[in-house]
């Protein structure tokens, strides 16, 4: 449908009253039209298109590109000589691959789109808006039904590749979920934009998606309605959950450099048939539920989930889920878990994970110093998934019961890291993690 009239709008929420009985494969979608019928087609096929049938290649590559940055630095070997070394880096000190490939440029806010050429891991392949034209929002409103040029809805609903910026500092209060079309770049550098106090962002049966340096916290349910959710198109919406990022059957995401706490239900969820999938450099703190990738035990197109977490500072206040896996692949790298009041990894449906060089900080409680958490299963069924730790630092009597092939991390790309212990550099790697202050002329 197009714009609504009132006839229309009568209609609509007449079917809304129905479904609540529509399963949760269209979750949200209250008019399941023939324009998200096609998204949905769509959506499936990227999922196809994105799995990558060899795992270990992409986990292999990331993994090399972390020991040859750090070698640059000095770092093979001893940490004291990386610690030596590191005194000597003055200016921009850019630790970890993704980084060190556009932050310590001073022409940043000139080059903002070589950012798209730094992501490493299952999201590798994403661009967002390179493609497309720079589009500045210069207004914090939200119009649900005709949002303004200008505004950030207004901006993720064209048509086509768009990079967008913000001309000045701002908190966007999101009067319902914020729907993302494919082929877009959120880019917060150079003002202090904040996503709170209303909705968060759904990125829905879409692909090829950068969200960048931005604070996102306070995110509530939505009451659901019309929401305008493509550039001629306005489309019926359930309640949305309260998620900071919900990517619901959607490929090729890099998420980095965000900052995120406080949101109403989970702070990034990975469902529904999505890959691809890159979470990077962000800094998370003062939740629950922090991160779901697959939602429910029966549906099992999220064999093909693939997702890098990497580079990312679990800090204070956590208390489960970092992330809580169904099926899937997830190579969980270089991150720092500084607190978690329940457990920091879990899963059901034997997915795979793949941890290395993290560093775990058990919490006090003794009856908590688990790392990992097999949901509703006997250790005979899970002995035989693959869940593997390598050159992980466990600190505080931290526990890393392992499971599956004792060869699992190897076959995924240990052999680059046995020169150092990865686990201990992660304080270096995820030290600028969260958002940047970036002023332009002068490195992030
Ligand atoms: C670190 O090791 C790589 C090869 O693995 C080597 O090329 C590089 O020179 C080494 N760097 C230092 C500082 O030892
Ligand atoms: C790394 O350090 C250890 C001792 O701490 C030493 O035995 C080993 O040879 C060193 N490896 C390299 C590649 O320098
Ligand atoms: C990225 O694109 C390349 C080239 O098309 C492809 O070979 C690869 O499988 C894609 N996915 C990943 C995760 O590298």
């Amino acid at each position: 449908m197009a714009t609504p009239d009132n006839q229309t709008l009568t209609f609509l929420i007449f079917c809304l009253s129905f479904v609540v009985m529509i399963p949760t494969l269209h979750a949200h979608i209250a008019d399941f039209d023939d324009f998200w019928r096609e998204r949905e087609l769509q959506a499936k096929q990227n999922l196809e298109n994105e799995y990558h049938p060899n795992p270990e290649q992409v986990t292999e590559h990331f993994n090399d590109r972390v020991a040859r940055t750090l070698s640059e630095f000095g770092a093979n070997n001893t940490t004291r000589r990386w610690l030596r070394k590191k005194r000597s880096i003055s200016s921009c000190k850019a630790t970890n691959p993704m980084d060190q490939c556009w932050r310590c440029d001073p022409n940043w806010e000139k080059n903002r789109k070589r950012l798209a050429d730094c992501v490493l891991g299952f999201g590798r392949n994403t661009t967002g808006g390179k493609d497309g034209p720079i589009y500045i929002v210069t207004d914090g409103a939200d119009d649900l039904l005709n949002p303004a040029p200008g505004t950030l809805r207004h901006a993720v609903t064209r048509n086509g590749p768009l990079w967008i910026t913000f001309a000045r500092s701002m908190i966007i209060k999101l009067k319902e979920e914020l729907l993302m079309t494919s082929d877009k770049t959120i880019d917060g550098r150079g003002a202090n934009v904040h996503i709170a106090y209303g909705a968060g962002i759904t990125i829905q049966f879409m692909k090829n998606v950068i969200l960048h340096n931005i604070h996102i916290h306070h995110i509530l349910p939505g009451n659901g309605g019309l929401i305008q959710d493509g550039a001629n198109h306005v489309g019926l919406r359930t309640r949305s959950d309260g998620d900071g990022i919900s990517v619901f059957g959607s490929t090729n995401i890099w998420l980095d450099h965000l900052s995120i706490y406080k949101c109403s239900d989970g702070i990034i969820d990975i469902i529904q048939g999505s890959t691809a999938i890159t979470i990077s450099n962000c800094h998370i703190t003062d939740h629950n539920d922090v991160m779901l990738f697959g939602a429910h035990d029966n549906y099992t197109p999220d064999e093909k989930m693939q997702v890098t977490v990497a580079f990312t500072r679990f800090g204070k206040n956590l208390v489960q889920r970092m992330p809580r896996i169904r099926f899937g692949f997830v190579h969980v790298v270089n991150n720092d878990y500084t607190y978690w009041n329940m457990y920091a990894i879990g899963g059901s449906s034997h997915p795979t994970i793949i941890s290395q060089g993290n560093r775990f900080r058990a919490p006090r409680n003794i009856a908590a110093k688990e790392v990992l958490k097999r949901e509703f299963t006997s250790p005979e069924v899970w002995k035989n998934w693959d869940w593997s730790s390598e050159g992980d630092v466990l600190l505080n009597g931290a526990i890393f019961i392992e499971s599956g092939d004792p060869n699992a991390a190897k076959k995924y790309g240990v052999q680059k890291m046995v020169a150092f212990k990865p686990g201990q550099m992660v304080p270096m790697l995820v030290e600028f993690s969260g958002t940047l202050i970036c002023n332009p002329s002068k490195p992030c």
